[in-house]
Order: C-alpha cells, then sequence, then structure tokens
C-alpha cells in the first residue's frame, strides 16, 4: 500500500491509477447510495476523500457505519479533481475494516478546549491541532542538527544524572537510592538524603552547560540536545519540570558571536519550517494565531535589537506603562516587562544584554565595570525569554572570588576550575528552550501542549 503522503506529493503520476492505501477514519458522511470517508494515515497534514458507492462495495452499509477512528483499507482508482477543493480523490473499489473503533470515543469532530485534551494524552496525537504540533516539533529538532552539523559542530551527549549544579540555583529534582524500609539516619535521627550511588548528592541536570564547556575546549565548536529538569514551583504557561534545550559552546569567541549564532539559529528554524511544513503553518495561521505567517516571515528577513539591561530599564521607566512590579535597576526582569520590551517597544525579537551580576549565574564573564556580566536573553512576542546565554568567565581568579562571594565551593567545581588552568580561552555559549521556541513557531500558548507527555503534577499519567 502506498502513504497518502506520496499521493498528494505525486498525485499526478498516480492519476486514473489503481492504488491501495491504508488509515484511520476522520469523517465520514453517506446516504443510502453513496458515501465520503475523510481518511488519514498520519503521513501528511489534510485528509484524503474517499467516494464509496452501494453499486460498488458489497459491504457498503457495514462501511456506511465505520465509525470515526476505525482504520481501514481502501482499494480503488485516483481521480484528480482539479475544480474540487481536494486535488484528487479515491473510488473505492473494496473496502476493509481493519479496527472497529468504540462508539465512545472521546475525540469527536468538534473543537475541545485544550485542557480537555491534556486529560487524553493518549489520543490528542489525532487531533488536528497535535498533528501539527509534533509534527513540527519533530521537524524543528531536525533543523536544529542540521544547523549546527552543517557548521562543523559537534554533537556531545552531557549527562541526565550529574553530580554538579550548573546553574548554580539548587533547582534540582535530588536522586537517591534509599531503601525506604530501612532509612539512612544522621546522628539527630533525621533522614540523611545525601546517601546515594555516587557516594555524594546526585540529581537530574539543569543543564549541560558545564559539560560542554569541557568539549567545546577540545573541539572549538560543540552543542548538546537532551532533556533538562527544573524542581522550580513555576506553575505558568512557559515552565514544565522536564524540558528540552538545545546548548551550542563556542570557544574562542565572545558575546556578540554568541548572539551571531543564536540569531543565524533562529531565522534558520523558521525558514525550515515555513519550507517544510506548510500545510501545518497555514493551520496555525488561520487557527491558532492570526498573522502568524506574516510575522514569522518579517522575522526571517530582519535584524534583531540587541539592547542592554540598563538602557532596557531606562526604557521601562520612562514609557509611562504601568507595571505590576516596579522597576528599579538590579531587579530581575519579569514576563510583563520583557513582553513590553519585545511586543511595545521593539516589535520583534530582541536580545537583552549585560545583566547586574547579581541576578545571573556564577560563571558570566565579568565585565569591566565590576557591576554587570556579559550575559544576553533573547526575548520574543508572544512568548518572552527563549534563550539564556553569556560569555564565560574564563579568569581563574575572578571566576574562583565569584564563587566564593556566592557561597559555592571549589571543590564541588574542581574540574570546571581547571578548564581554566589548561588552556582555557575565552568562549561563550547559550541555551534555547527547545519548547519556547516551537509555542514562538506555532503560536500554540501553553508549554503542556507543546510537549507530547508534559511533566505537571497533573498531567503525569505516563
Ligand atoms: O536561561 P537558562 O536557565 O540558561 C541555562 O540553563 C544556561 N546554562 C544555558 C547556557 O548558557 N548554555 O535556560 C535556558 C533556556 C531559557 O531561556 C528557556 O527558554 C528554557 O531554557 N527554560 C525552560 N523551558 C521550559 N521550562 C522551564 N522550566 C525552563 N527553564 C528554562
Ligand atoms: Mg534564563
Amino acid at each position: 500500500d502506498i502513504e497518502l503522503k506520496e499521493l498528494q506529493q505525486h498525485a499526478e503520476q498516480y492519476a486514473d491509477r489503481e492504488v491501495t492505501v491504508r488509515g484511520w477514519v476522520r469523517q465520514n458522511r453517506s446516504s443510502n447510495r453513496f458515501g465520503f470517508i475523510a481518511l488519514n494515515d498520519g503521513t501528511c497534514f489534510s485528509p484524503v476523500q474517499i467516494v464509496y458507492e452501494a453499486e460498488e462495495l458489497g459491504n457498503f452499509e457495514e462501511i456506511a457505519r465505520a465509525p470515526l477512528s476505525a482504520g481501514i483499507l481502501v482499494k480503488g482508482r485516483l481521480l484528480l479533481t482539479p475544480q474540487a477543493k481536494q486535488p484528487f480523490e479515491i473510488h473505492a473499489e473494496e473496502v476493509t475494516i481493519e479496527a472497529d473503533s468504540a462508539a465512545d470515543y472521546p475525540l469527536q469532530n468538534k473543537r475541545h478546549s485544550m485542557e480537555f485534551l491534556r486529560e487524553i494524552a493518549h489520543l490528542r496525537p489525532r487531533a488536528n491541532t497535535f498533528q501539527a504540533v509534533f509534527r513540527v516539533r519533530s521537524l524543528v529538532a531536525y533543523a536544529i542538527h542540521q544547523f549546527f552539523q552543517e557548521r562543523g559542530f559537534v554533537y556531545v551527549h552531557t549527562p541526565i544524572i550529574t553530580g554538579s549544579d550548573a546553574e548554580g540555583a539548587g533547582e534540582m529534582f535530588q536522586l537517591t537510592t534509599l531503601d525506604l524500609n530501612d532509612l539512612p539516619r544522621t546522628e539527630d535521627g533525621s533522614i540523611d538524603y545525601t546517601k546515594d550511588f555516587f557516594g555524594k548528592e546526585c540529581n537530574l541536570t539543569v543543564s549541560g552547560q558545564l559539560e560542554a564547556e569541557i568539549f567545546a575546549l577540545a573541539f572549538r565548536n560543540v552543542y548538546t540536545f537532551g532533556p533538562t529538569f527544573r524542581a522550580e514551583n513555576s506553575n505558568t504557561a512557559r515552565h514544565a519540570s522536564e524540558f528540552w534545550m538545545i546548548e551550542p559552546e563556542i570557544a574562542f569567541a565572545d558575546l556578540a558571536d554568541d548572539m551571531a549564532l543564536a540569531e543565524d539559529m533562529v531565522k534558520y528554524i523558521i525558514n525550515y519550517v515555513l519550507e517544510h511544513a506548510p500545510a501545518e503553518m497555514d493551520f496555525f495561521n488561520r487557527f491558532i494565531d492570526k498573522g502568524l505567517l506574516d510575522r514569522l516571515q518579517h522575522v526571517a528577513g530582519s535584524e534583531f535589537e540587541r539592547v542592554t539591561y540598563t538602557r532596557a530599564v531606562e526604557i521601562l521607566q520612562s514609557c509611562g506603562e504601568k507595571f505590576q512590579y516596579p522597576v528599579e535597576w538590579g531587579i530581575d526582569l519579569q514576563t510583563e516587562h520583557e513582553r513590553y520590551l519585545t511586543e511595545t517597544v521593539f516589535k520583534k525579537p530582541i536580545f537583552v544584554t549585560d545583566y547586574p551580576k547579581d541576578i545571573k549565574a556564577f560563571y558570566m564573564r565579568l565585565n569591566d565595570d565590576g557591576k554587570t556580566v556579559a550575559a544576553c536573553d533573547m526575548l520574543v512576542p508572544g512568548v518572552g525569554e527563549i534563550i539564556g546565554g553569556s560569555q564565560r568567565e574564563e579568569r581563574l581568579d575572578v571566576l574562583q572570588a565569584r564563587m566564593k562571594e556566592l557561597g559555592l565551593s571549589e571543590k564541588d567545581y574542581w574540574w570546571y576550575l581547571e578548564l581554566r588552568k589548561y588552556g582555557g580561552v575565552k568562549h561563550a555559549g547559550y541555551g534555547l528552550g527547545f519548547e519556547r521556541i516551537i509555542m514562538y513557531i506555532t503560536g500554540m500558548s501553553n508549554i503542556r501542549d507543546v510537549l507530547p507527555f508534559p511533566r505537571t503534577p497533573k498531567t503525569a499519567e505516563f
């Protein structure tokens, strides 16, 4: 049998020929003489129309009753229909039901709420929205690999179980191998959570950056692409406990090189998806986020804005807008500020650079002013932060002083410090939140709807 995608791409070649296809019934309407089935096998976005007639089929009545989601096999003739909405249809000569489907199938042909669809995560990949989301998700992953591979970057797998806290922020899911029936106790009798199979505390990784730095100082240009975990208690539409991150790390490079790479990557991804998923992108443009296509096309062809944190604060203070969270130099920008900057002031993706050191991670390179670090966040309309990056502190003494200031133990990061001792050239990198860019490209507004199996308290069925 032939995949429907093949027929859609080369319908002319199959005109008036006999074809055999398989798929699931997405719609079935009939009179007592003929009927139409919208058939999809998952290889393409739009279903294919099957026409069947009582005169042709011995089992016409059975087929007329075929319920939504039944799996069927169709043999028939492909006819081009240039006048109709669909470019071709298949006139059935034989239809067989391969798998029946029960009448209480939850995904009826009507608009279901996203909340309802989240409760049926085992069925929602069949719904139009999720056919489009997860195809695009797959394509974006491929585009990202292609972008870096074309530029000679080495793909490095960093550990998922690790002893280090890459962000120094303590937002890790801790791992233990405790025997619940025989809990180890500390001297005062409380449970000792630090016992585990690495002989020290270990956790799920929050970022592969520190290990990526090891490889960048050996291969020059590298990237990671893997799952990361954050035990932050933020029940928002943009945070998940388990998400995927892409982290390039480049040696002999500074913050400007880092931002140039990030900008090129985002444009590459947009162009790739517009070219390879036109039907899905058209769907998002019509049903999820009107104007999406125009906006993305515009972004792919324009230069991203760069603005320092200090300038951003000045803009926010003088714009006359009343923010819930008051703006002053030193605050961590809140979502409302980020969105105001990218949506109202600049109306395009922007990099905010040179943040105060006190609100950023220990490894960022201290600027000459002694107050700010060489950091960059990329903010985009609709989503806010999708990338966080920086030039790394390569000066051993400055890094040691900074760690001391923050109470981080040199013992825990000994190998990270050694990298600075042995040929630790200037280097930089960033982390792209994979789900965040999928949200940006599809217009989907909740991170739970771009993750196949979102890890949040209410949706951990799997
Ligand atoms: O800004 P973050 O915390 O930066 C890092 O982890 C650096 N080590 C990256 C690097 O320089 N190599 O996270 C990077 C990005 C954020 O911009 C955001 O897009 C995404 O990861 N992110 C999350 N996405 C979903 N859910 C969460 N809880 C996220 N936390 C961060
Ligand atoms: Mg960040």
